[in-house]
C-alpha cells in the first residue's frame, strides 16, 4: 500500500554495491602525474547498487537492498544512511574480513568526473547472500542489478527473480562481457555508450549506432534495451518502441550517478505499471535533477521534485517531452 514515506505501490529489490564516496570538486581533472589544488571535499554515500536503491526509495518505492559492507565506521554510516532513506537493510551483511568499499571521485567544473574504486566488501557479495533474501524476491516487483559486485550473485539474483516472475533490470556498469544465458533472463538492459560498445563491438557515437547496438543486444535475448547517451538522452528499443528519448536540458554541476538515478526512478515507474516511454521520461527527469546537484545519493530527487520538474518541463516543451496519457 502507498504510504507517506512510500507514495507508490512499487516494490524494488536492489542487489549490488555500496561505497563511501570521497568527492573532490575542482576546476579541472588532473592529468597523469599532475597535481591540481583548490578543490572542495564532500563525503557521501555512493556505490551503484546503493545509489539505485536510494533513487528508487526517493522516487517513492518500497526498497530492499542486498549488499555487503565492512565492519568499520564507513559501513556503519552507510547502513544508517540507507535506513534513513527508508530502505530495508535487513539483507546487508557486515563483512568481518574486508573493508567497506570506497570511491575517489574527481569532479571538474563542467560536471564531468573521473572515478577510482577500492571495492572491498563488495567483492565478497555471494550467491548465498541472495539466497538469504529469497523471501523478499517472492513478494514480487522489480529486481535491479549492476556489475560492481562479482558475477555469481548477479546471476543468482537474476535467475531467482526470473523464476519467481519478477521483472529484471540489469544496468551493465561497469562494463564487462556477459553471457547470452544471463542476457536472455533480462527484461530491460540499460548500458551507457561504453557498456553498449563493450557488449556489442559497435562504437556508439550517436543515435544510429545506439540503435544498431540495441538491436544486436535484443538479438542476444534481451527484451528491451535502453542505451543511455548522457546529455543526448537515451535510445529506447523494445515493447513496440524504437526511438530516441531526448534528455531534459539542465545545467550540469556533477553528473556522477546520473545513470544510477535514471535506473532507480525508471524501475519505480515500471513497477507502477507505466508504459515504457513514460517510465523512461520519469527516469530522465530524476536524472536531470540529479546532475544539477553534487554527489550520488545526495543528488537523488524526491518523488514530489520529479513530478514538479515533469510538470514544468512538459509545459515548456510539450511536443518533445510529452508523456503518454
Ligand atoms: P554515470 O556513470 O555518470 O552514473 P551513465 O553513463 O550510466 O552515468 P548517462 O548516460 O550519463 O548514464 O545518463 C543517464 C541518463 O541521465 C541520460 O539518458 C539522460 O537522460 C540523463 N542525463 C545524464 N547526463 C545529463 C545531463 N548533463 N543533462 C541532462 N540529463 C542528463
Ligand atoms: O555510479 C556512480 C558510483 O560509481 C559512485 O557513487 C561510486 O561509488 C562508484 O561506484
Amino acid at each position: 500500500m502507498p504510504s507517506e514515506n512510500h507514495p507508490s505501490n512499487a516494490r524494488i529489490v536492489v542487489v549490488g554495491s555500496s561505497n563511501t564516496d570521497m568527492i573532490v570538486q575542482i576546476g579541472r581533472i588532473p592529468g597523469i602525474g599532475e597535481t591540481v589544488i583548490g578543490g572542495k571535499l564532500h563525503t557521501a554515500g555512493g556505490g551503484k547498487g546503493a545509489n539505485q536503491a536510494v533513487a528508487a526509495s526517493r522516487a517513492g518505492a518500497r526498497v530492499v537492498f542486498v549488499g555487503r559492507v565492512g565492519s568499520d565506521g564507513f559501513g556503519k554510516t552507510m547502513v544508517a544512511g540507507l535506513r534513513r532513506y527508508g530502505i530495508n537493510v535487513s539483507y546487508v551483511t557486515r563483512d568481518k574480513r574486508a573493508p567497506t568499499g570506497v570511491a575517489f571521485i574527481i569532479v571538474g567544473s563542467g560536471g564531468e568526473n573521473s572515478i577510482a574504486v577500492a571495492s572491498g566488501a563488495n567483492l565478497r557479495l555471494c550467491s548465498g547472500d541472495v539466497a538469504k533474501a529469497k523471501e523478499v524476491f517472492r513478494q514480487g516487483g522489480i529486481l535491479l542489478v549492476q556489475l560492481e559486485t562479482p558475477l555469481p550473485p548477479v546471476r543468482a539474483a537474476v535467475t531467482l527473480a526470473a523464476k519467481l516472475g519478477m521483472r529484471v533490470i540489469l544496468n551493465p556498469a561497469p562494463a564487462q562481457p556477459l553471457p547470452d544465458t544471463l542476457l536472455r533472463k533480462v527484461d530491460i538492459l540499460t548500458p551507457n555508450e561504453y557498456e553498449a560498445e563493450l557488449l556489442t563491438g559497435i562504437r556508439v557515437d550517436g543515435e544510429a549506432a545506439a540503435a544498431r547496438a540495441a538491436d544486436r543486444l535484443r538479438r542476444r535475448g534481451v527484451k528491451t534495451v535502453i542505451v543511455t547517451l548522457g546529455s543526448c538522452g537515451a535510445f529506447v528499443a523494445g515493447d513496440g518502441c524504437r526511438t530516441l528519448a531526448p534528455a531534459f536540458k539542465v545545467r550540469a554541476v556533477d553528473t556522477t550517478a546520473a545513470g544510477d538515478v535514471f535506473n532507480g526512478a525508471l524501475a519505480v515507474a515500471l513497477a507502477e505499471g507505466r508504459p515504457l516511454l513514460e517510465a523512461v521520461r520519469f527516469g530522465q527527469a530524476a536524472a536531470a535533477i540529479s546532475v544539477t546537484r553534487i554527489g550520488a545519493q545526495t543528488s537523488a530527487p524526491s518523488r514530489a521534485e520529479i513530478e514538479r520538474f515533469l510538470r514544468k518541463h512538459l509545459l515548456m516543451a510539450p511536443s518533445k517531452n510529452a508523456l503518454a496519457p
